[in-house]
């Protein structure tokens, strides 16, 4: 039972009755269940085909819902969604007993957000239950930007698909765990770690541990192989000379003003001037235009180690492996 386009009020009343919905965000696009239902939660992982070791970001449309969510929401937490809410940055603080253990699989922590896509509040308002939601693609694969996207990787295993265009932001959240006393990220994402720790000083980085088993790592979206195009990509220095392997059907994907010669069978150029708000908005549906073009490798240019180029770089890295 797939309708897309649909009405806000008819994709609520699915979630609010236990169905799966796919909503736009300005990160990507979430798969929905209400997240207080856990035959609904369990429908996501099957949906995805996901390991029930990786737990699901909560979504909420206001600060007054979060508490029903969370038992504690500390000062940082205060400052950050002061700052960052709406926004790309997720939180995981103490969970409620009426979030299920499936959610957080089985941590203690639940990650939590207010998303800033006008779609995605008004339909979680609507709804009037927090909303479970990973991003709406097969386990591993390469996240959503376009309802087109959801439709391609999902097809009828979601119950219905709101359509509100491409995302803006175009890379997942920061996950950001405020479970110890130091605050520490477990994800690059959308909201940059430097505007986090001009607001709340130094934050610890988890760095994944290749010698543990993926169940075992700080973070589960920290598996290696992760948003990853079928297509072998090959990572090469931001401003290496960027050349085509001979032999081979070789494509591009670069940020723009970055050097390369030779004939590629095709160039993902992500923006004209090299602006890394731009690159991440494109960085997805590029990488689904290259995997598509019948190409034998794919050479991805590194971007500047600084803002959102650290994401994006995190990104390529495990589409990589
Ligand atoms: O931007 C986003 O974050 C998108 C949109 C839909 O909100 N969602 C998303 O979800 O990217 P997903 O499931 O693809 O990635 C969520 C990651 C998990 O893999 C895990 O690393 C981390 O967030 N996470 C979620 N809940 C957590 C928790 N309770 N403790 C630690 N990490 C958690
Ligand atoms: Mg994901």
């Amino acid at each position: 039972m797939t309708s897309w386009p649909t009405t806000l009020q008819s994709a609520a009343e699915l979630l609010r009755t236990g169905y799966l919905v796919a909503f736009p965000t300005e990160t990507v696009y979430g798969l929905g269940a209400d997240a207080t239902n856990p035959a609904a939660v369990a429908r996501i992982f099957e949906a995805k085909q996901r390991p029930t070791f990786d737990p699901l970001i909560v979504h909420v449309a206001k600060l007054a819902q979060v508490e029903s969510v969370v038992s504690q929401f500390p000062e940082t937490a205060r400052l950050l969604a002061t700052e960052f809410w709406p926004g790309p940055l997720t939180l995981v603080l103490p969970k409620r007993d009426i979030i299920p253990d499936l959610v957080t699989a089985g941590l203690s922590g639940v990650g939590i957000r207010i998303p800033r896509h006008p779609v995605a509040i008004e339909l979680l308002k609507a709804a009037g239950c927090p909303v479970a939601a990973p991003s709406a693609n097969p386990f591993g694969g390469i996240s959503p930007t376009t309802a087109q996207h959801v439709a391609d990787g999902l097809g009828s295993s979601v119950d219905c698909i709101v359509d509100g265009g491409p995302c803006a932001v175009g890379l997942e959240s920061t996950v950001l765990s405020l479970m110890t006393e130091r605050p520490v990220l477990l994800r690059h994402g959308g909201c940059p770690l430097e505007d986090i720790e001009r607001l709340i000083g130094p934050v610890e980085i988890a760095r994944s541990d290749p010698s543990r088993d993926d169940a075992a790592q700080p973070a589960p979206g920290m598996l290696s192989r992760h948003y990853a195009p079928a297509t072998r990509l090959i990572v090469i220095p931001h401003q290496q000379l960027a050349e085509p392997i001979a032999g081979l059907r070789c494509g591009l994907l670069t940020a723009g003003k970055q050097p390369f010669s030779g004939r590629f069978v095709r160039i993902e150029t992500l923006s004209d001037d090299g602006n890394l708000q731009t690159c991440a908005a494109n960085f997805f549906a590029a990488m689904r235009t290259l995997d598509a073009s019948d190409l034998d490798v794919i050479i991805g240019h590194e971007f500047p180690p600084h803002g959102l180029g650290v994401a994006l770089n995190d990104r390529l890295r495990r589409a990589a492996h």
